[in-house]
């Protein structure tokens, strides 16, 4: 007789193996389910989600076995079943031993080869080095005093960082100093360079940009002039037609106005280097990278994630993945936005982190995840956001739990998470960032080296006296979500990744007739820092 209910849960748990509800039933028929079970690693699979097909296979190489075993009976008691085993008669010689089935891997296909990603994940080290997470360091009470030592911090580091990495025609002077001397930076033989925080940007009636720049002494009244014939500049025009972000940290070289009240800017100098050399790990392993699950919202995509873990399970390429970087917003949360209730499957918060946890199980032991959060996550909506807490953290096993924005590495490669709800404030700032192309909006954090330079915008901050917002390290791989599209591009050599959602449109998306990428899986291998993206839509 086979196994009851309760004898078989307890095998599939122990097994690490979920079966699908066709499954069940039928493993339920089988006389020893245990030898059924055993030719899962034959077929590619070990733990997760036992779907009908994979059962299948392990039935076929089960069925083969035991001919070649001379054991005439089939595990299954149904009629139907036992047809499908020929009974053989004496067997004179032993048949040639099984082999896995093979079941379409992608193996090879252009988008990816198998020397690009070049180690198992089970073959190397864990290797995770945090450098910058702001939880258990918030030390900010909020005052004007932390206000301006986090400005005057973000001032200090980006005005370095222009120094080094921008050409510029002097050295920066005050700008106190500027306005009394300012006769001597008049005319265009003698340029006066200044470094500061962006005050009101705006747009003249005839299509100049204009903004106050500020710094430790003083405030400069600066205009970018609309350009014409041969004096038109490719760099002049981009910014023109972008604009600047208030509370941007850039520098300005050029001219004084003869009444000395007016600074014609020539050039901007923003903190960016040229180009960036990225750091190879001696580990051919995999990092995956996804955002936006959205667990608990009616819109997330179930049966999606069950056809990613089965490729998980399956496919060459998933075993070489020994990372998942999760950026923020893993459950749709509650109360985040008015009438949520009514587009929540799992109503309670405790409810919808307990059941990610439960999906994340699903994949292989090997696969490591690393979680932040985002604005829909049950932690303080002020960044930098601290981790989750404790009594959310006990649900999920190896999973590490860090801030968000957290900058790490991995295997020494350098990576900057950052969740991306100031993407929204890039977007109502800059007239080139659109919600269609939001690789646009990070382009921009990393030219100006840091990730939400705007205060009082739609992104609420945290002032820390050390603002935790700066992009200090180029990292070679920069990944951001909230946006629910898709990206991956190389930028001045890093890699710059827009996870994919887990959720389908929201009503809210489809009134702005919005329409989400969901369901991509980005994989960037950490030696050749080849990249590819499978879909599961
Ligand atoms: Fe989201
Ligand atoms: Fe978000």
């Amino acid at each position: 007789m086979g196994a009851s209910e309760e004898e078989m849960t307890v095998l599939l748990r122990t097994r690490g193996m979920l079966p699908a509800s066709t499954v069940r039933e039928k493993l339920l028929d089988l006389d020893d389910i245990e030898s059924v079970l055993d030719c899962a690693p034959l077929v590619g699979f070990e733990r997760g989600y036992l779907t009908q097909e994979i059962f299948d296979a392990m039935l076929d190489i089960w069925s083969v076995r035991n001919t070649t075993e001379k054991t005439p009976q089939s595990p299954i008691l149904d009629t139907k079943a036992k047809q499908a085993v020929p009974e053989l008669g004496r067997t004179i010689a032993p048949m040639k031993a099984p082999e896995p089935l093979d079941i379409k891997f992608r193996n090879n296909l252009p988008d990816w080869n198998t020397s690009d990603f070049s180690e198992n994940a089970s073959d190397a080290p864990s290797d995770i080095l945090v450098h910058y997470d702001i939880t258990g360091n918030s030390i900010t009470e909020g005052k004007m005093a932390d206000i301006t030592s986090c400005f005057s911090d973000r001032l200090q580091s980006i005005r370095k960082m222009i120094i080094q990495n921008s050409r510029l025609p002097r050295t920066p002077t005050e700008i106190s100093r500027l306005h009394a001397e300012s006769s001597r930076y008049q005319g265009y033989e003698n340029k006066a360079v200044a470094i500061g925080l962006v005050n009101e940007p705006r747009y003249t009636k005839n299509g100049h940009l204009m903004w106050n720049l500020e710094d430790e002494t003083g405030e400069l009244t600066c205009l970018l002039t609309k350009r014409k014939g041969d004096d038109r500049d490719r760099a002049h025009e981009q910014i023109l037609e972008a604009g600047l972000m208030p509370d941007d940290v850039l520098g300005v070289s050029g001219t004084f106005s003869q009444t000395g009240d007016m600074f014609y800017v020539d050039d901007l100098h923003f903190p960016m280097k040229a180009s960036h050399q990225k750091v190879s790990a001696e580990h051919g392993v995999s990092v995956a990278f996804l955002s936006d699950i959205h667990v608990g919202s009616k819109t997330f995509l179930e049966a999606q994630w069950h056809k990613m873990v089965r490729w998980f399970h399956t496919d060459p390429l998933a075993k070489t993945i020994k990372y998942l970087i999760l950026s923020g917003d893993c459950v749709d949360g509650v109360g985040i936005y008015p009438g949520q209730d009514s587009e929540l499957s799992i109503p309670d918060l405790f409810g919808q982190y307990a059941e990610f946890a439960r999906l994340l199980e699903l994949l292989p032991e090997w696969v490591e995840c690393v979680m932040l959060p985002g604005n829909h996550d049950a932690v303080r909506p002020a960044e930098p956001q601290p981790t989750f807490e404790k009594d959310i953290q006990q649900d999920y096993n190896t999973t590490t739990f860090v801030g968000n924005p957290c900058d790490f590495s991995l295997h020494g490669v350098r990576l900057l998470s950052y969740h991306g709800k100031s993407i929204d404030d890039f977007v109502a700032g800059l007239r080139t960032v659109t919600y269609a192309d939001p690789v646009e909006a990070m382009r921009q954090m990393l030219r100006r080296r840091h990730l939400a330079p705007q205060w009082g915008g739609k992104t609420p901050l945290s002032p820390e006296p050390e603002d935790g917002l700066v992009i200090r390290e180029v990292p070679d791989i920069f990944v951001t979500g909230h946006v629910h599209g898709h990206a991956c591009i190389d930028f001045k050599g890093t890699t710059l990744i827009c996870s994919s959602t887990w959720q389908d449109q929201t009503s809210y998306q489809r009134m702005l007739g919005f329409q989400p990428k969901p369901c991509m899986l980005t994989i960037v291998n950490l030696k050749s820092h080849a990249t590819t993206a499978i879909p599961f839509a």
